[in-house]
């Protein structure tokens, strides 16, 4: 967040209390309610945790023990057997809720498809069938590559039937990107699309899925089953590829979910850290089934007629949490819609609203900063009176960003439910319940019960009420991540060592900065770490480095994040070239093409500056501080003593 930006968010004071008529009919509307559930939460987490396991979710087998805790190393529900599209599926076909749609798609070129809870285990089941067939069984990966349609939640929801564990690799990120992290997994087969529309243009998903796959480049994958989507033409390599279309009809409607351990893996999930390869997330199934059922629930208040809206990818976390695995476990209605706001239809969102009622959306700070740009008359001239609860996530909202929210789209009477969690939590962290937390434009408020979170400083002492500090997480919840994919070690270093309380405590290091205020509030900064946030998307300045550095023309890279007004962050990269390059605007336009080729479109430098060297301290350390203030057009503030050579200061300034 920008200097100016945090200001008026340290300054903010309004306070919006759910409104009565919203209360009266929530499923926890009463302060009393919620200080029962939030006392028992406290006061003992792990029986919190197991008597609404009990009540939400079937199992299989009861478990023997609620949570082992060998820090940082936990497991819930110890031994119990569960599976997580029984209770997203199978259990809703018995009640009324079989023919109620489970998911409504809305394609991008404006066609749609309905599935109700009935159609999709059915096509859940074929698809399980269908990698069965590939050779695929139980604790084998697969990876999964698609545009937003239905098969990518069908994709996944097949691999957790079988007990194959996924891993969702964003549609926008390269084959170079692709393929490291199919290679990290291990996947055994690879679920496409011939490809995707995107913002207007068609997105070739099968030819990435070759290029990665291209000279044995990930041993591990004998098959790949390509979903027909635009029927662009794709080369189809036979024996290892198949068309979906073409196996789905022989493939039968009926697949038993497999009993899955409750710390058997659900999916690896990759996101960006401080050093240079990113991190594979590992969930497990039966802590994350029962966290994203419970918050998912409470947060988003869902009733049975609701149709219920998530902006985001399944690609992320966010798509995983809250479009496919906690709105199915609640029986709920989920729209995925699988373009975004672009020029060519900046109401799209509002039409889709329109169109299909929806009762509840939930977006990111970066799209409202962007629908204000657009201006008013856009969701003016829709019927938004559908709308009952807004929720935000991704980054700090600004207070008016929020108001704007609250105002031009919520129609004054929705409330906001402000949601700071990240991949590594797997569900919600810290959030207000709508019908019970009254709310401040920029506080995520309160955390859900039985999430004990602090602010401390490094030696995990808490700071004072409204002084900045660290944001921890303090006692194992149920959908924490279990480890980095194969790198035990790396987990224990990056979130379990950066704060080490003096007694024999241990405390979750977020990444976060944050505060807390005099009512409990608390309010996230952004990252502390090297991680910057551009759109909601997390990227650490590590991984744009080592793909600028791979560039021929490139003697060293040094990556910043610089405020952005709708991207909140946008990359800017300082760079020093090899001896034989001289800086040009078609080297730049090069250089900004190469990250895209790396990484994907989404880490594309907003700008990059050629440097003779870089500003270094004696040891030969990069100053950031320093060029995050150049990438900011500020004052280069605080100390410069350390700086080996301060000329280069002033040439990097001209
Ligand atoms: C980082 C996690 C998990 C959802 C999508 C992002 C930032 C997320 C908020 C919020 C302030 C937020 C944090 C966090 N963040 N939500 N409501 N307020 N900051 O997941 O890619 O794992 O990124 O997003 O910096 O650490 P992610």
């Amino acid at each position: 967040m920008s200097q100016s930006t945090i200001e008026s968010v340290l300054q903010e004071k309004r306070l919006f209390n759910p409104p009565r008529d919203f209360s009266s009919r929530a499923t926890i509307g009463s302060s009393q309610h919620y200080e029962e559930l939030y006392q028992k939460a406290s006061s003992n987490p792990e029986q919190f945790w197991a008597e609404l396991a009990q009540q939400e979710l079937h199992w299989f087998k009861p478990w023997d023990k609620i949570l082992d805790w060998k820090p940082p190393f936990a497991q819930w529900f110890v031994n119990g057997k569960i599976n997580i599209t029984y209770n997203c599926l199978d259990r809703h076909l018995t009640t009324e809720r079989r023919n109620k749609a489970a998911l409504i798609w809305e394609g991008e070129p404006g066609d749609s498809r309905t599935l109700t809870y009935a159609q999709l285990h059915r096509e859940v089941c074929q698809m399980a069938n269908a990698m069965k067939q590939l050779g695929v069984c139980k604790g084998d990966r697969v990876g999964i590559y698609m545009p937003m349609i239905p098969e990518a939640a069908i994709a996944m929801l097949a691999c957790a039937r079988i007990g194959a564990p996924h891993t969702v690799v964003f549609g926008g990120f390269s084959a170079q990107a692709l393929q490291d992290r199919l290679l990290d997994a291990e996947a055994k087969l690879v679920v496409t699309a011939d490809s995707g529309y995107r913002k207007d243009k068609i997105v070739p998903l099968k030819a990435q899925v070759d290029r990665a796959l291209a000279d044995n480049g990930v041993p591990s994958v004998t098959n790949v089953l390509v979903v027909q989507r635009t029927k662009e033409k794709v080369s189809m390599e036979p024996g290892r590829d198949h068309w979906w279309h073409e196996v789905q009809p022989e493939m039968s409607g009926h697949c038993p979910a497999e009993p899955m351990d409750s710390e058997d893996m659900l999916f690896i999930l990759y996101t960006s850290g401080t050093t240079g390869k990113p991190k594979g997330v590992v969930h497990t199934t039966g802590g994350y089934n029962l966290y994203t059922h419970m918050t998912t629930k409470w947060i988003f208040d869902l009733q049975e007629t609701d149709v219920y809206w998530c902006t985001a990818d399944v690609g992320w976390i966010t798509g995983h949490s809250y479009i496919v695995y906690g709105p199915l476990s609640n029986g709920a209605t989920s729209l995925m819609y699988e373009g975004v706001p672009r020029p060519s239809n900046p109401g799209c969102f509002w039409d889709i609203v329109e169109k299909y009622g929806v009762n509840i959306f939930y977006t990111a700070p970066t799209a409202i900063r962007a629908f204000i740009k657009m201006g008013e008359h856009l969701p003016k001239a829709r019927d938004l009176s559908s709308l009952r609860l807004l929720g935000t996530v991704g980054e700090p909202i600004n207070p008016s960003a929020w108001m704007w929210y609250h105002e031009v789209i919520g129609g004054g009477r929705c409330p906001i439910v402000d949601t700071w969690w990240q991949t590594e939590t797997g569900g919600i962290m810290i959030s207000p319940l709508p019908g019970v937390t009254p709310t401040k434009p920029g506080s995520a408020t309160r955390p859900f019960p039985g999430i004990i979170v602090d602010v401390v400083d490094l030696d995990g002492n808490p700071v004072e009420d409204n002084e900045g500090g660290y944001l921890i997480i303090k006692h194992p919840w149920p959908s924490m991540m279990r480890t980095v994919h194969k790198d035990p070690d790396r987990f224990r270093r990056t979130y379990w060592e950066p704060i080490s309380p003096r007694d024999n405590q241990h405390f979750y290091f977020a990444g976060d900065g944050a505060k807390r205020d005099e009512d409990g509030y608390y309010w996230v900064m952004g990252r502390v770490d090297d991680v910057i946030n551009v759109s909601g998307h997390r990227l650490g300045t590590m991984e744009v480095e080592s793909a600028l550095v791979s560039h021929p023309a490139v003697a060293e890279a040094a990556v910043v994040g610089r405020p952005d007004e709708v991207k909140g962050e946008d990359i800017f990269a300082f760079v020093t070239l090899e001896g034989n390059y001289t800086g040009s605007e078609s080297l730049v336009q090069e250089l900004k093409q190469h990250v895209v080729q790396e990484i994907g479109a989404i880490a594309r430098p907003g700008e990059i500056r050629f440097t003779d060297a870089m500003p270094k301290t004696r040891s030969g350390k990069i100053m950031r501080r320093l060029l995050r203030n150049l990438a900011a057009g500020e004052e280069i503030g605080g100390d410069t003593s350390t700086l080996e050579d301060r000329s280069v200061l002033d040439k990097l300034r001209s």
